[in-house]
């Protein structure tokens, strides 16, 4: 892998926490996104991620793991994508990130990997409105669920900075993100370019109210690897 921007440099996986350390201390929580897309704006295939994925994505997938105090998903990406708990753990600790995963409805199967095939509790954001029996089974399947007032991004990232949880890896999906852009939440965009024309019915990375004037963002740097193109950006200084 060798990084084009800012200054070119052939990088080895383990150059890269240091290429996407999260700010020392922003004091608050900082809203990293990571998402793949094809050429043509594919957020899947097939309904899936995983067929737009290259080697280069999954490795920096995984480095941004090993970063994250907590990956913030939402309910329809656990789902799509058979979410099972992370492997291993952020640098620094001796534990990986749990997985926090937005759902109003609740409606996610105890039986998902997200709760049997973690070594942390999975940590289930959704609210009293959902129904009581799926957020019974939900605790009585080992994850944390959290009752909150909504499921804004203020309220969301406001349990996340209570529980310490400060360095936010959220990988999607499409109406997750769509929230955080709405609310102004995205400090950073992390979006990995495949070198593929997906064509189909995908949709892309995110949707949701509109209304809000775009936001500038400013490009960090830009890694590539046998043509997938790995950029950073970062919301832009006002
Ligand atoms: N290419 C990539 O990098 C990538 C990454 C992620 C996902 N994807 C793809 O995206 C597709 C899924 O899209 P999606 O838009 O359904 O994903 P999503 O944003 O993960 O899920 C939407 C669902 O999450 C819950 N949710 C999220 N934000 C919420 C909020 N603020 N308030 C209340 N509920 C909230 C709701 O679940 P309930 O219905 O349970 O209330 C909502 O229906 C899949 O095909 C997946 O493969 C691609």
């Amino acid at each position: 892998m060798r990084r084009l921007l800012p200054d070119p440099a052939d990088l080895a996986p383990d150059d890269l926490p240091e290429v996407y350390a999260y700010p020392p201390d922003p004091g608050r929580p900082w809203v990293r996104v990571n998402f793949v897309s094809s050429l043509d704006g594919a957020v899947s295939v097939d309904g899936r991620s995983g067929g737009l994925g290259t080697p280069a994505d999954k490795v920096v997938f995984g480095a941004l793991r090993r970063l994250a105090d907590v990956v913030l998903v939402g309910a329809g990406t656990a789902r799509a994508e058979r979410y099972r708990g992370a492997r291993r753990p952020t640098i620094g600790r001796d534990a990986p990130p749990p997985i926090a995963v937005v759902t109003g409805s609740a409606a996610l199967e105890p039986d998902l990997g997200l709760f049997t095939d973690t070594s942390v509790p999975t940590i289930v954001l959704t609210t009293a409105g959902a129904p009581a029996e799926r957020r019974a089974a939900l605790r009585a399947a080992g994850a944390d669920v959290v009752e909150l007032p909504d499921l804004n991004p203020a309220t969301l990232l406001g349990e996340l900075e209570r529980r310490g949880l400060r360095r936010v890896l959220c990988e999607g999906g499409p109406g997750l993100h769509g929230d955080l852009i709405a609310a102004g939440a995205v400090d950073e965009l992390c979006l990995t370019l495949s070198p593929l024309l997906a064509a189909g019915g995908a949709g892309r990375i995110a949707h949701g109210p509109g209304g809000r004037a775009p936001e500038g963002m400013a490009l960090v740097s830009v890694l590539e690897e046998d043509g997938t193109l790995l950029l950073r950006y970062a919301r832009a200084a006002t």
